[in-house]
Order: C-alpha cells, then sequence, then structure tokens
C-alpha cells in the first residue's frame, strides 16, 4: 500500500468525522476540510470526544489516543489537500456543491490522486464526470456509526481503472474494514435493500398494521435486527432517508423506492429523528417515547 500515504477527508459532520478518525487511528496523516472555522472547530470536537470515550471504557491508550490527535489537520482550504493521495467526499448530498469541490482539487492535485465519494444514494458516474479523472474516481461507502460498522461497499465505475480500483479496496482493508465491491447503480448493495425495507415499515404504520413500538419490537426480537425500523430511520435520518428514497425512485421508477406521504410530511416538518430529538421517537426525555403522528 505505498501509494496511499496521505487521505483527506471533505466535510467533517457524522459521517466525515468517522472516517477521519479511522484513518488516522489506521496511522494516516489525515487532513479534513470543513467550510469555516466553526465546523473545523465542531468537527475537532466530535472525533475528540469519540476517542476520549475510548480512553474512557479502555479500549484505547490516553498516549495513543494523543498521537491519533497529532495525525488529524483541519483546514478550510481545498488548496492544502494537493499532496493527499486520496480524499474521500463526505458532505451534503448535493451534486452540485459535490462537483464544485471536485473541480476545484482536479485542478490542484497530482494526476495520482484518487478522488473517492462516501454519497449513500448518487450515481458516482455523476461526480466523475465532472472531472478529468474518472479512471481514478470510486465510490466508497461508509456505514453509520463508522468506528463500529465494519463494512465498507467499494463501488466501481464503468470508467474506473483496475489499479485505481484495486488500490482503493486495499486501502478500506488497511483501515480495519471488509471491503465488498458494488457497481455504481444508486444505492450501492446496501442501500438498495434496506431502503425499500425502511420505507416499507413506514407503509405498514400508515396502513395500521401495528403500533411503531411493536413493529420496531417484531423486527429486533423476530429476526435479531439490532434496531428495529423505526428506531434505523431515526438513526440514518428522516430528511436523509427521504432524500435517498427521491433518489432512487429518479434512479429506478419502481415503487417500492418512492417515498411514502408520512416520510415526506416528517420531513417538510422537521421531524428528522435523533439529530432534532424528534422523528418517529421523541428523544428529549431519558429514555425515548413513540411520538403522536396521528394514525
Ligand atoms: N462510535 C464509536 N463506538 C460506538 C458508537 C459510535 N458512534 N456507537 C456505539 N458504539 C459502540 C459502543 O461503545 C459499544 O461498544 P462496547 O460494546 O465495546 O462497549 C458498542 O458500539 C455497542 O453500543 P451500545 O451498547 O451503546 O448500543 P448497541 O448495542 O445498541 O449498539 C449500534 C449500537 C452499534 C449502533 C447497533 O444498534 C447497530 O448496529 N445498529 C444498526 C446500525 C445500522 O444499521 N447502521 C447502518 C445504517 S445505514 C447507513 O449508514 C447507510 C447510509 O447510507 C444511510
Amino acid at each position: 500500500m505505498a501509494e496511499i500515504k496521505k487521505v483527506a477527508v471533505l466535510g467533517c459532520g457524522l459521517m466525515g468525522s468517522g472516517i477521519a478518525e479511522i484513518a488516522a487511528k489506521a496511522g494516516y496523516e489525515t487532513w479534513v476540510r470543513e467550510l469555516n472555522d466553526d465546523l473545523v472547530k465542531r468537527g475537532r470536537g466530535n472525533i475528540s470526544k469519540s476517542l476520549d470515550k475510548a480512553v474512557e471504557k479502555g479500549k484505547l491508550e490516553a498516549s495513543v489516543r494523543d498521537e491519533v490527535m497529532g495525525r488529524l489537520n483541519f483546514t478550510t482550504s481545498l488548496e492544502d489537500l494537493k499532496d493527499c493521495d486520496i480524499i474521500i467526499e463526505a458532505v451534503t448530498e448535493d451534486i452540485e456543491l459535490k462537483n464544485e469541490m471536485f473541480r476545484t482539487l482536479d485542478k490542484v492535485c497530482a494526476p495520482h490522486t484518487i478522488f473517492a465519494s462516501n454519497t449513500s444514494s448518487l450515481t458516482i458516474a455523476a461526480m466523475a464526470a465532472a472531472t478529468n479523472r474518472p479512471h481514478r474516481f470510486v465510490g466508497l461507502h461508509f456505514f453509520n456509526p463508522v468506528p463500529v460498522m465494519k463494512l465498507v461497499e467499494v463501488v466501481r465505475s464503468i470508467a474506473v481503472e483496475q489499479a485505481a480500483f484495486k488500490t482503493a479496496f486495499d486501502f478500506v482493508r488497511t483501515l480495519g474494514k471488509e471491503p465488498v465491491e458494488a457497481k455504481d447503480t444508486s444505492g450501492f448493495i446496501v442501500n438498495r435493500l434496506l431502503v425499500p425495507y425502511m420505507l416499507d415499515a413506514i407503509r405498514c404504520l400508515e396502513q395500521g398494521l401495528a403500533t411503531t413500538e411493536d413493529i420496531d419490537k417484531s423486527m429486533t426480537l423476530g429476526t435479531g435486527y439490532p434496531m428495529g425500523p423505526f428506531v434505523l430511520c431515526d438513526f440514518v435520518g428522516i430528511d436523509t432517508l427521504y432524500f435517498i428514497a427521491e433518489i432512487m425512485f429518479e434512479e429506478f421508477r419502481e415503487p417500492r423506492f418512492a417515498p411514502p406521504p408520512l416520510l415526506k410530511r416528517m420531513a417538510t416538518l422537521g421531524y428528522h429523528g435523533r439529530k432534532t430529538k424528534k422523528g418517529f421517537y421523541d428523544y428529549s426525555g431519558a429514555a425515548p417515547v413513540v411520538v403522536d403522528l396521528g394514525i
């Protein structure tokens, strides 16, 4: 893996901070780019908190935490990423925003730099086409919470060269994750299966099949899933799920990907799940309580 020494992560939200954390933990000099100083401060704080928790739990030595933090560099400038060997984008699912960054980076980065996107629903082709390096552009789809979930989907677009794909695939292993290869269709493998499942759970609720709690209980106790579908919807984010469903519906034009009306209303009204403390459950108290959605 001599090819990758320096890693960049674009965006330090929930996914970006997790990716930066595991890259620095794996020993890479890691650069994190955020839009402004406030977001840099918040992102750095989230990574530091996550590492502190690991130290508290006895999973990480305090000295190792300090070394990991020492390998992390934060910037608001894209130019600072010019020497990085791989750039992993984890910003909002806005194709114009992503492509504007990739166009700039395409000019400043060396030809060997691999561009990667953590998109959960857009196609890699839609971003690769904005650059002059579609042959060195892959998808690296991580899962939430990044430090815990073992899988990374490595997405092979029709334009990528084998050498770049293999480098990205092997890089994932060095992060302590298990890579799988997926084709460049919206949702890749996991969301292709998971999104219709979550949408169907919402349709079951709309149709009065059972209560929120009983549907969640059924899937955890009946199938051993770690979270029921509504807890998972709140965990992923209602706005995110709505956005993914819209894009997947546009790609496949199949009703199973169409967002149900209840999901759309919740997204519109800001019931975005855990991050807004209200989704299918209310998280403002000591324990989550089911929200009355008028069903
Ligand atoms: N960072 C680091 N470690 C974390 C963590 C985080 N954010 N969240 C939980 N953990 C660790 C805990 O420290 C704990 O470690 P320990 O066993 O060594 O003490 C372990 O994970 C288990 O956590 P908890 O005991 O707090 O709680 P759970 O047993 O309920 O596990 C969970 C939490 C790992 C989130 C589990 O509920 C789970 O696997 N849920 C399903 C998550 C899932 O499906 N993710 C994919 C979402 S889809 C996606 O991301 C794709 C996108 O495109 C939409």
